[in-house]
Protein backbone atom coordinates (compact mmCIF):
# COMPACT_ATOMS: atom_id res chain seq x y z
CA UNK A 1 0.00 0.00 0.00
CA UNK A 2 1.07 3.48 -0.47
CA UNK A 3 0.07 6.96 0.53
CA UNK A 4 0.64 8.58 -2.63
CA UNK A 5 -2.50 6.00 -3.92
CA UNK A 6 -4.74 6.71 -0.96
CA UNK A 7 -4.13 10.81 -1.51
CA UNK A 8 -5.18 10.18 -4.81
CA UNK A 9 -7.99 8.13 -4.38
CA UNK A 10 -9.66 10.77 -1.71
CA UNK A 11 -8.44 13.11 -4.68
CA UNK A 12 -11.23 11.69 -7.05
CA UNK A 13 -13.53 11.61 -4.48
CA UNK A 14 -13.47 7.53 -3.87
CA UNK A 15 -14.06 6.19 -0.29
CA UNK A 16 -11.31 4.43 1.62
CA UNK A 17 -11.22 1.09 2.84
CA UNK A 18 -10.49 0.41 6.40
CA UNK A 19 -7.08 -1.28 5.87
CA UNK A 20 -6.79 2.27 3.80
CA UNK A 21 -7.19 4.80 6.79
CA UNK A 22 -5.73 2.33 9.06
CA UNK A 23 -2.78 2.99 6.99
CA UNK A 24 -2.50 6.18 6.74
CA UNK A 25 -3.38 7.23 10.26
CA UNK A 26 -1.18 4.38 12.15
CA UNK A 27 1.92 5.54 9.15
CA UNK A 28 1.63 9.07 10.37
CA UNK A 29 1.16 8.33 14.20
CA UNK A 30 4.42 6.15 13.57
CA UNK A 31 6.24 8.71 11.58
CA UNK A 32 6.32 6.89 8.61
CA UNK A 33 4.22 9.36 6.63
CA UNK A 34 5.51 12.53 6.32
CA UNK A 35 3.40 15.91 7.53
CA UNK A 36 3.39 17.04 3.73
CA UNK A 37 1.78 13.53 2.88
CA UNK A 38 -0.79 13.41 5.72
CA UNK A 39 -1.79 17.53 4.93
CA UNK A 40 -2.65 16.22 1.41
CA UNK A 41 -4.98 13.62 2.35
CA UNK A 42 -6.65 15.70 5.28
CA UNK A 43 -6.84 18.25 2.39
CA UNK A 44 -8.75 16.10 -0.33
CA UNK A 45 -11.19 14.54 2.74
CA UNK A 46 -11.46 18.23 3.41
CA UNK A 47 -12.84 18.74 -0.52
CA UNK A 48 -14.82 15.12 -1.00
CA UNK A 49 -16.03 14.55 2.64
CA UNK A 50 -16.32 10.81 3.93
CA UNK A 51 -18.89 8.90 4.22
CA UNK A 52 -20.48 7.38 7.32
CA UNK A 53 -18.69 3.84 7.48
CA UNK A 54 -15.40 6.13 6.34
CA UNK A 55 -15.97 8.42 9.17
CA UNK A 56 -16.63 5.60 11.85
CA UNK A 57 -13.18 3.89 10.97
CA UNK A 58 -11.18 7.02 11.23
CA UNK A 59 -13.01 7.33 14.81
CA UNK A 60 -12.12 3.95 15.62
CA UNK A 61 -8.48 4.46 14.62
CA UNK A 62 -7.67 7.26 16.28
CA UNK A 63 -9.72 6.08 19.28
CA UNK A 64 -7.25 3.13 19.48
CA UNK A 65 -4.11 4.83 19.36
CA UNK A 66 -4.26 5.00 23.08
CA UNK A 67 -5.84 4.48 26.10
CA UNK A 68 -9.30 3.41 26.14
CA UNK A 69 -10.79 3.46 29.42
CA UNK A 70 -13.21 1.15 30.70
CA UNK A 71 -16.21 2.48 32.85
CA UNK A 72 -18.12 -1.17 32.69
CA UNK A 73 -17.82 -1.27 36.23
CA UNK A 74 -20.03 1.71 36.62
CA UNK A 75 -22.88 -0.40 34.68
CA UNK A 76 -24.56 1.79 32.02
CA UNK A 77 -24.79 5.25 34.25
CA UNK A 78 -21.29 6.53 33.09
CA UNK A 79 -22.20 9.94 31.05
CA UNK A 80 -20.21 12.64 29.30
CA UNK A 81 -20.61 15.77 28.21
CA UNK A 82 -18.87 17.36 25.42
CA UNK A 83 -19.36 21.46 24.14
CA UNK A 84 -17.60 21.95 20.86
CA UNK A 85 -16.46 25.13 22.60
CA UNK A 86 -17.54 28.57 22.99
CA UNK A 87 -16.43 32.02 24.47
CA UNK A 88 -17.47 31.71 28.95
CA UNK A 89 -18.79 27.73 28.25
CA UNK A 90 -19.00 27.09 32.07
CA UNK A 91 -21.63 24.60 31.81
CA UNK A 92 -19.34 21.71 32.96
CA UNK A 93 -19.13 22.72 36.37
CA UNK A 94 -22.81 23.70 36.66
CA UNK A 95 -24.04 20.47 34.88
CA UNK A 96 -21.85 17.87 36.48
CA UNK A 97 -22.79 18.22 39.30
CA UNK A 98 -26.36 18.59 38.87
CA UNK A 99 -25.98 14.95 37.23
CA UNK A 100 -24.34 13.57 40.01
CA UNK A 101 -26.37 14.78 42.58
CA UNK A 102 -29.32 12.70 40.74
CA UNK A 103 -27.33 9.60 40.54
CA UNK A 104 -25.40 10.15 37.51
CA UNK A 105 -21.94 8.72 37.40
CA UNK A 106 -19.64 11.85 36.03
CA UNK A 107 -15.96 10.23 34.81
CA UNK A 108 -15.10 13.25 32.77
CA UNK A 109 -12.03 14.06 31.58
CA UNK A 110 -11.76 17.16 30.13
CA UNK A 111 -9.27 20.09 28.00
CA UNK A 112 -7.31 23.04 28.87
CA UNK A 113 -8.27 26.27 26.48
CA UNK A 114 -5.66 27.51 23.97
CA UNK A 115 -7.00 30.95 22.95
CA UNK A 116 -10.13 32.67 24.17
CA UNK A 117 -10.12 31.63 27.67
CA UNK A 118 -9.32 28.99 29.68
CA UNK A 119 -10.97 25.67 29.85
CA UNK A 120 -12.31 23.57 32.20
CA UNK A 121 -9.20 22.32 33.71
CA UNK A 122 -7.84 25.72 33.66
CA UNK A 123 -10.85 27.04 35.60
CA UNK A 124 -11.00 24.68 38.31
CA UNK A 125 -7.68 25.16 38.86
CA UNK A 126 -8.34 28.60 39.76
CA UNK A 127 -9.64 26.99 43.05
CA UNK A 128 -6.75 26.44 45.19
CA UNK A 129 -5.92 23.08 45.76
CA UNK A 130 -7.64 21.32 43.38
CA UNK A 131 -5.86 18.29 41.84
CA UNK A 132 -6.54 18.07 38.32
CA UNK A 133 -4.36 15.17 37.55
CA UNK A 134 -5.90 12.36 39.73
CA UNK A 135 -4.02 8.83 38.95
CA UNK A 136 -6.61 6.51 37.32
CA UNK A 137 -7.69 4.25 40.24
CA UNK A 138 -8.39 7.36 42.32
CA UNK A 139 -10.56 9.12 39.66
CA UNK A 140 -12.40 5.73 39.55
CA UNK A 141 -12.32 5.49 43.33
CA UNK A 142 -13.72 9.18 43.38
CA UNK A 143 -16.35 7.93 40.79
CA UNK A 144 -17.47 4.94 42.96
CA UNK A 145 -17.79 6.87 45.87
CA UNK A 146 -19.71 10.46 45.04
CA UNK A 147 -20.50 9.94 41.43
CA UNK A 148 -18.02 12.55 40.27
CA UNK A 149 -14.55 13.46 39.15
CA UNK A 150 -13.72 15.86 36.47
CA UNK A 151 -9.40 15.81 35.66
CA UNK A 152 -7.51 17.28 32.87
CA UNK A 153 -7.08 14.76 29.90
CA UNK A 154 -4.30 11.78 30.04
CA UNK A 155 -1.72 12.51 27.43
CA UNK A 156 -2.61 9.08 26.19
CA UNK A 157 -6.21 9.53 25.58
CA UNK A 158 -6.64 9.48 20.91
CA UNK A 159 -3.03 10.53 20.76
CA UNK A 160 -3.81 10.33 16.56
CA UNK A 161 -6.06 13.07 17.10
CA UNK A 162 -3.43 15.05 19.04
CA UNK A 163 -1.22 14.66 16.30
CA UNK A 164 -3.67 15.41 13.44
CA UNK A 165 -5.60 18.42 15.13
CA UNK A 166 -2.32 19.94 15.27
CA UNK A 167 -1.72 19.28 11.92
CA UNK A 168 -5.39 20.51 10.57
CA UNK A 169 -4.90 23.35 12.76
CA UNK A 170 -1.95 25.22 10.60
CA UNK A 171 -2.98 23.40 7.38
CA UNK A 172 -6.31 24.98 7.05
CA UNK A 173 -8.11 21.37 7.54
CA UNK A 174 -9.99 22.03 10.74
CA UNK A 175 -13.62 22.81 8.92
CA UNK A 176 -14.44 19.58 8.07
CA UNK A 177 -17.87 17.87 9.36
CA UNK A 178 -16.34 13.72 9.07
CA UNK A 179 -12.45 15.42 10.44
CA UNK A 180 -14.06 17.16 13.59
CA UNK A 181 -16.80 14.52 14.13
CA UNK A 182 -14.24 11.97 14.38
CA UNK A 183 -11.63 13.95 15.97
CA UNK A 184 -14.15 14.45 18.91
CA UNK A 185 -15.81 11.45 18.98
CA UNK A 186 -12.35 9.53 18.93
CA UNK A 187 -11.90 11.46 22.11
CA UNK A 188 -15.18 11.00 24.04
CA UNK A 189 -15.61 7.19 23.16
CA UNK A 190 -12.13 6.33 24.63
CA UNK A 191 -13.11 8.15 28.08
CA UNK A 192 -15.48 5.36 27.74
CA UNK A 193 -19.13 6.54 29.46
CA UNK A 194 -21.76 4.78 27.87
CA UNK A 195 -23.75 7.99 27.70
CA UNK A 196 -22.59 11.13 25.77
CA UNK A 197 -24.52 14.23 25.48
CA UNK A 198 -23.08 16.94 22.78
CA UNK A 199 -23.56 20.78 23.03
CA UNK A 200 -22.82 21.43 19.81
CA UNK A 201 -22.77 25.70 19.12
CA UNK A 202 -23.77 27.47 15.96
CA UNK A 203 -22.58 31.07 15.60
CA UNK A 204 -20.01 33.73 15.04
CA UNK A 205 -18.10 32.51 18.35
CA UNK A 206 -18.25 28.43 17.00
CA UNK A 207 -16.82 26.56 15.17
CA UNK A 208 -20.37 25.59 12.55
CA UNK A 209 -21.58 29.59 11.71
CA UNK A 210 -24.74 28.36 10.94
CA UNK A 211 -27.50 25.65 11.71
CA UNK A 212 -27.35 23.61 8.60
CA UNK A 213 -23.92 23.01 9.34
CA UNK A 214 -24.50 22.28 12.91
CA UNK A 215 -27.21 19.74 12.18
CA UNK A 216 -24.70 17.87 10.01
CA UNK A 217 -22.10 18.05 12.63
CA UNK A 218 -24.61 17.17 15.42
CA UNK A 219 -25.98 14.12 13.20
CA UNK A 220 -22.52 13.17 12.50
CA UNK A 221 -21.69 12.48 15.95
CA UNK A 222 -24.90 10.83 17.05
CA UNK A 223 -24.26 8.32 14.08
CA UNK A 224 -20.74 7.50 15.42
CA UNK A 225 -21.69 7.43 18.94
CA UNK A 226 -24.32 4.86 18.03
CA UNK A 227 -22.18 2.38 15.89
CA UNK A 228 -20.27 2.34 18.80
CA UNK A 229 -22.93 1.26 21.21
CA UNK A 230 -23.25 4.30 22.95
CA UNK A 231 -26.56 6.51 24.06
CA UNK A 232 -25.91 9.69 22.23
CA UNK A 233 -27.63 12.71 21.96
CA UNK A 234 -26.69 16.52 20.85
CA UNK A 235 -28.59 19.93 21.26
CA UNK A 236 -27.81 22.61 19.08
CA UNK A 237 -27.31 25.74 20.46
CA UNK A 238 -26.67 29.59 19.73
CA UNK A 239 -23.23 30.89 20.13
CA UNK A 240 -23.86 34.25 18.66
CA UNK A 241 -23.09 35.79 22.13
CA UNK A 242 -21.17 35.02 25.10
CA UNK A 243 -22.54 32.27 27.15
CA UNK A 244 -23.84 33.88 30.27
CA UNK A 245 -21.98 37.15 31.90
CA UNK A 246 -18.84 35.95 33.07
CA UNK A 247 -16.02 35.40 30.96
CA UNK A 248 -12.42 34.19 32.53
CA UNK A 249 -11.51 31.29 34.90
CA UNK A 250 -12.51 32.68 38.49
CA UNK A 251 -15.45 34.86 37.22
CA UNK A 252 -16.74 31.91 35.66
CA UNK A 253 -16.36 29.54 38.52
CA UNK A 254 -18.40 32.39 40.53
CA UNK A 255 -21.13 32.28 37.85
CA UNK A 256 -21.04 28.46 38.13
CA UNK A 257 -21.83 29.05 41.57
CA UNK A 258 -24.54 31.08 40.96
CA UNK A 259 -26.57 29.31 38.76
CA UNK A 260 -26.42 26.70 41.20
CA UNK A 261 -27.39 28.86 43.89
CA UNK A 262 -30.35 29.31 41.45
CA UNK A 263 -29.46 33.25 41.41
CA UNK A 264 -27.52 32.97 37.52
CA UNK A 265 -28.08 33.87 34.16
CA UNK A 266 -31.31 32.57 33.13
CA UNK A 267 -30.04 31.96 29.87
CA UNK A 268 -27.18 29.71 31.06
CA UNK A 269 -29.23 28.48 33.78
CA UNK A 270 -31.62 26.96 30.83
CA UNK A 271 -28.75 25.74 28.94
CA UNK A 272 -27.53 23.70 31.82
CA UNK A 273 -30.83 22.45 32.49
CA UNK A 274 -31.43 21.49 29.21
CA UNK A 275 -28.25 19.22 29.19
CA UNK A 276 -28.09 17.82 32.51
CA UNK A 277 -32.31 16.58 31.65
CA UNK A 278 -30.68 14.93 28.36
CA UNK A 279 -27.64 13.04 30.84
CA UNK A 280 -30.14 12.27 33.75
CA UNK A 281 -32.66 10.94 30.77
CA UNK A 282 -29.92 9.03 28.88
CA UNK A 283 -28.62 7.30 32.26
CA UNK A 284 -31.71 6.37 33.49
CA UNK A 285 -33.52 5.69 29.89
CA UNK A 286 -36.18 7.95 31.08
CA UNK A 287 -38.41 11.01 29.18
CA UNK A 288 -36.79 14.18 29.18
CA UNK A 289 -39.55 15.96 30.44
CA UNK A 290 -39.27 13.45 33.80
CA UNK A 291 -35.46 14.29 34.00
CA UNK A 292 -36.01 18.12 33.46
CA UNK A 293 -38.16 17.90 36.60
CA UNK A 294 -35.45 15.82 38.67
CA UNK A 295 -32.68 18.84 37.41
CA UNK A 296 -34.80 21.59 38.32
CA UNK A 297 -35.74 19.99 41.95
CA UNK A 298 -31.59 19.38 42.21
CA UNK A 299 -30.80 23.13 41.35
CA UNK A 300 -33.89 24.17 43.81
CA UNK A 301 -33.39 21.88 46.99
CA UNK A 302 -29.33 22.88 46.97
CA UNK A 303 -28.46 19.31 46.26
CA UNK A 304 -26.55 20.15 43.09
CA UNK A 305 -24.48 22.67 44.53
CA UNK A 306 -23.83 20.14 47.92
CA UNK A 307 -22.70 17.97 45.01
CA UNK A 308 -20.17 21.03 44.43
CA UNK A 309 -18.92 21.24 47.33
CA UNK A 310 -18.56 17.42 47.82
CA UNK A 311 -16.42 17.01 44.80
CA UNK A 312 -14.41 19.85 44.95
CA UNK A 313 -13.38 18.78 48.28
CA UNK A 314 -13.04 15.30 47.21
CA UNK A 315 -10.70 16.38 44.74
CA UNK A 316 -8.17 18.96 47.47
CA UNK A 317 -9.86 21.83 46.57
CA UNK A 318 -10.61 24.66 48.59
CA UNK A 319 -13.80 24.98 49.11
CA UNK A 320 -14.27 28.32 51.27
CA UNK A 321 -14.17 30.01 48.24
CA UNK A 322 -17.02 28.57 46.64
CA UNK A 323 -18.80 28.79 49.89
CA UNK A 324 -17.93 32.85 49.52
CA UNK A 325 -17.16 33.62 45.89
CA UNK A 326 -15.80 36.77 46.86
CA UNK A 327 -12.34 34.86 48.06
CA UNK A 328 -11.84 33.71 44.61
CA UNK A 329 -9.00 35.02 43.15
CA UNK A 330 -9.76 38.25 41.55
CA UNK A 331 -7.12 40.49 39.85
CA UNK A 332 -6.44 44.01 41.46
CA UNK A 333 -6.70 46.46 38.80
CA UNK A 334 -10.37 46.71 37.16
CA UNK A 335 -12.08 49.24 34.28
CA UNK A 336 -15.50 49.84 33.07
CA UNK A 337 -15.77 49.90 29.56
CA UNK A 338 -18.63 52.44 28.47
CA UNK A 339 -21.01 52.57 25.85
CA UNK A 340 -20.31 55.56 23.05
CA UNK A 341 -23.52 55.61 21.54
CA UNK A 342 -27.07 55.15 22.91
CA UNK A 343 -29.23 52.19 21.03
CA UNK A 344 -30.21 48.88 21.67
CA UNK A 345 -27.60 46.16 21.74
CA UNK A 346 -28.20 44.46 18.71
CA UNK A 347 -24.72 42.02 18.73
CA UNK A 348 -22.31 41.33 21.21
CA UNK A 349 -19.44 39.65 18.54
CA UNK A 350 -18.44 36.34 21.41
CA UNK A 351 -15.31 35.82 19.21
CA UNK A 352 -13.95 40.00 20.02
CA UNK A 353 -15.03 39.17 23.79
CA UNK A 354 -12.90 36.02 23.86
CA UNK A 355 -9.89 37.69 22.11
CA UNK A 356 -10.01 40.62 24.52
CA UNK A 357 -10.15 38.21 27.43
CA UNK A 358 -7.14 36.27 26.37
CA UNK A 359 -5.38 39.52 25.71
CA UNK A 360 -5.96 40.64 29.71
CA UNK A 361 -4.24 37.24 30.97
CA UNK A 362 -7.77 34.81 31.54
CA UNK A 363 -6.39 32.72 28.10
CA UNK A 364 -3.65 31.07 26.45
CA UNK A 365 -1.84 32.43 23.23
CA UNK A 366 0.56 30.05 22.85
CA UNK A 367 0.72 26.30 24.63
CA UNK A 368 3.43 27.47 27.22
CA UNK A 369 1.46 30.51 28.03
CA UNK A 370 0.38 31.11 32.06
CA UNK A 371 -2.70 31.94 32.57
CA UNK A 372 -4.00 34.56 35.15
CA UNK A 373 -6.70 33.18 36.94
CA UNK A 374 -8.04 36.60 38.24
CA UNK A 375 -8.19 38.60 34.84
CA UNK A 376 -11.48 38.66 32.43
CA UNK A 377 -14.76 39.83 31.71
CA UNK A 378 -18.16 40.60 33.31
CA UNK A 379 -20.99 41.85 30.84
CA UNK A 380 -23.30 44.26 32.29
CA UNK A 381 -25.52 44.48 29.35
CA UNK A 382 -26.70 42.00 27.42
CA UNK A 383 -28.65 41.61 23.53
CA UNK A 384 -31.97 43.22 23.45
CA UNK A 385 -31.20 45.84 26.24
CA UNK A 386 -30.98 49.66 25.37
CA UNK A 387 -28.33 51.60 26.86
CA UNK A 388 -27.12 55.09 26.37
CA UNK A 389 -23.81 57.18 25.85
CA UNK A 390 -21.65 56.60 29.30
CA UNK A 391 -23.71 53.36 30.54
CA UNK A 392 -21.29 50.50 31.64
CA UNK A 393 -20.90 48.14 29.53
CA UNK A 394 -18.74 45.60 30.72
CA UNK A 395 -16.05 45.62 33.24
CA UNK A 396 -12.34 44.33 32.54
CA UNK A 397 -10.07 43.05 35.21
CA UNK A 398 -6.47 42.50 34.63
CA UNK A 399 -3.39 42.20 36.91
CA UNK A 400 -1.61 45.25 34.59
CA UNK A 401 -3.16 47.90 33.98
CA UNK A 402 -1.27 48.09 30.42
CA UNK A 403 -3.16 45.23 29.23
CA UNK A 404 -6.59 47.49 29.32
CA UNK A 405 -5.97 49.93 25.92
CA UNK A 406 -5.73 46.57 23.82
CA UNK A 407 -8.99 44.79 25.96
CA UNK A 408 -11.00 47.52 25.90
CA UNK A 409 -11.10 48.76 21.99
CA UNK A 410 -12.06 44.96 21.44
CA UNK A 411 -14.73 44.89 23.78
CA UNK A 412 -16.14 48.04 22.51
CA UNK A 413 -15.64 46.52 19.10
CA UNK A 414 -17.59 43.77 20.14
CA UNK A 415 -20.87 45.51 20.58
CA UNK A 416 -23.55 46.68 17.84
CA UNK A 417 -26.52 48.74 18.10
CA UNK A 418 -29.44 49.61 16.61
CA UNK A 419 -32.04 52.11 16.79
CA UNK A 420 -35.15 49.29 17.14
CA UNK A 421 -34.89 46.42 19.89
CA UNK A 422 -33.79 43.56 18.03
CA UNK A 423 -35.64 40.10 18.09
CA UNK A 424 -33.67 38.06 21.03
CA UNK A 425 -32.63 34.63 19.38
CA UNK A 426 -33.63 31.35 21.00
CA UNK A 427 -30.19 30.06 22.77
CA UNK A 428 -31.40 26.38 22.45
CA UNK A 429 -32.14 25.38 18.29
CA UNK A 430 -32.63 22.01 18.23
CA UNK A 431 -32.51 18.58 19.97
CA UNK A 432 -30.49 15.59 17.80
CA UNK A 433 -31.25 12.17 18.91
N1 LIG B 1 -12.62 19.95 18.78
C1 LIG B 1 -11.93 18.80 18.58
O1 LIG B 1 -11.60 18.10 19.53
N2 LIG B 1 -11.65 18.44 17.31
C2 LIG B 1 -11.99 19.18 16.23
O2 LIG B 1 -11.70 18.79 15.11
C3 LIG B 1 -12.69 20.37 16.46
C4 LIG B 1 -12.99 20.72 17.75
Amino acid sequence: MRIYDIISKKRHGLSLSKEEIEFAVNGYVRGDIPDYQMSALLMAICINSMNEEETAILTKTMMNSGDVLDLSRFSNLTVDKHSTGGVGDKTTLIVAPIAASLGCKVAKMSGRGLGFTGGTVDKLEAISGYNTSLSVEDFFSQVEKIGIAVIGQTGNLAPADKKIYALRDVTATIDSVPLIASSIMSKKLAAGSSSIVLDVKCGSGAFMKDRAGAISLAEAMVKIGRSFGRRVRAVITNMDAPLGVCVGNSLEICEAVDVLKGRGDKKLTSLCLTLAANMVSLSFDIPYEEAYKKAVLSLESGKAFEKMLEWVSYQGGDVRPIKDTSLLPLAKHKVEVKSDFDGYVCRIDAEKIGLASMSLGAGRAKKDDKIDFGAGIVLKVGVSDKVSRGDVLAVAYASDKSLFDGAEKLIKEAFTFSDKKPEEKELILDTIS
